[in-house]
């Protein structure tokens, strides 16, 4: 029987090989370069202290940070994403441990360039998790944000990390213009040259922040974030934002969270196809995932997930299981 058939129209004789359906998904590897990986430094040098709403990821003091890492760089990891959690430094209205020297971002970066010397180092840059109140700029008398003093702050809390050795700020503060503040601020200072500004351009007012507010202790005191975090239906504003900060000088642009908003990645990577755009994979995701894995297969959901968002624009992927993901890479263990 010779049926009457059209080549063209058939498919299965592209994906019967592992490696033609490498072949058929290209530009969305997943390799170490795709991957960056957040660490929560407390102040407490001496603890390994563990998030109950994140199994698997622990908030590390100054001492632990070697032995937690080299692991992981042994296995690829070539950037990381620092956040510092004051616990026993005292918060204010400024957030003034933002950048203080004792701050333990501040006191971890001198040594995490000694210690692992090719190891991209990227800070996030806010002030929720040192101001008494919690949220992510400087409040006036109204009990809302001010605008200049806050992107001031931000800019000076940007310099500090950049002269501690950070490579990358990421501010997250979502504060208008707080990009061009903080591009100011590094020329005045003459360390323009060394330092990027990966703005989380898009960052929508997400309840998949949870967990993150347990493990950075930085959750609001009073109100919520949503007179300066994105409306989650809003693609406008998230076209604005972006277009807004490259104006300002971004030098990569972050969408935030991840899954729920790959529609914004694809339109923002279309529009700027010239700049690096990452997503933010955030607690709330990760939990979910971690649940979901329980019954096993947490590695082919993952794998389809990450994949969604290369496919979906993004060229790197913030992620907890980046520890994970690493060694599935490192052995041949990813699924094709
Ligand atoms: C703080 C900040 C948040 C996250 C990164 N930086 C939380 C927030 O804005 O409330 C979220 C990260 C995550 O959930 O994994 N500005
Ligand atoms: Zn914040």
């Amino acid at each position: 029987m010779t049926m009457n058939f059209n080549a063209k129209n058939m498919l299965h004789s592209s994906i019967f090989h592992p490696t033609l359906r490498q072949l058929q998904q290209p530009n969305v590897e997943l390799t170490p370069n795709n991957f960056m990986f957040p660490i929560f430094i407390t102040d407490h040098d001496d603890a390994k202290q563990p998030i109950q709403s994140m199994p698997n990821v622990y908030r590390y003091g100054l001492s632990q940070l070697k032995d937690a890492l080299a692991p992981v760089v042994e296995n690829g990891l070539r950037y990381i994403l620092l956040f510092g959690v004051p616990d026993t430094l005292p918060k204010d209205n400024t957030g003034s441990n933002a950048d203080s020297k004792l701050n333990p971002v501040i006191r971890a970066l001198p040594k995490l360039r000694e210690w692992f010397p090719d190891l991209v180092l990227a800070c996030d840059v806010c002030l929720c998790p040192y101001t008494q109140h919690g949220h992510c700029g400087i409040l006036g008398e109204s009990g809302e944000l001010d605008h200049v003093k806050s992107v001031q702050r931000i800019a000076d809390i940007s310099l500090a990390y950049a002269q501690a050795g950070a490579h990358i700020v990421a501010p997250s503060d979502m504060n208008d213009n707080r990009v061009k503040a903080i591009k100011q601020v590094l020329f005045a200072n003459n360390i323009h040259n060394k330092i990027a500004v990966l703005s989380y351009s898009c960052k929508f007012a997400s309840a998949l922040y949870g967990p993150f507010r347990e493990a950075a202790k930085a959750a609001p005191k009073f109100g919520d974030r949503k007179c300066y975090q994105l409306p989650p239906g809003s693609s406008g504003l998230a076209i604005r934002a972006a277009d807004r900060d490259i104006e300002e000088g971004a030098d990569m642009l972050m969408v935030k969270p991840g899954l729920p908003y790959l529609d914004i990645l694809r339109q923002i990577k279309d529009r700027h196809p010239n700049y690096p755009l990452f997503i933010y994979q955030v607690s709330g995701e990760y939990s979910m995932l971690m649940k979901a894995g329980e019954t096993g297969g947490l590695k082919s959901i993952l794998t389809e997930i990450l994949r969604s968002m290369r496919r979906a624009g993004a060229d790197c992927i913030i992620s907890y299981f980046t520890p994970t993901v690493l060694s599935w890479i490192k052995n041949g263990e990813m699924d094709l």
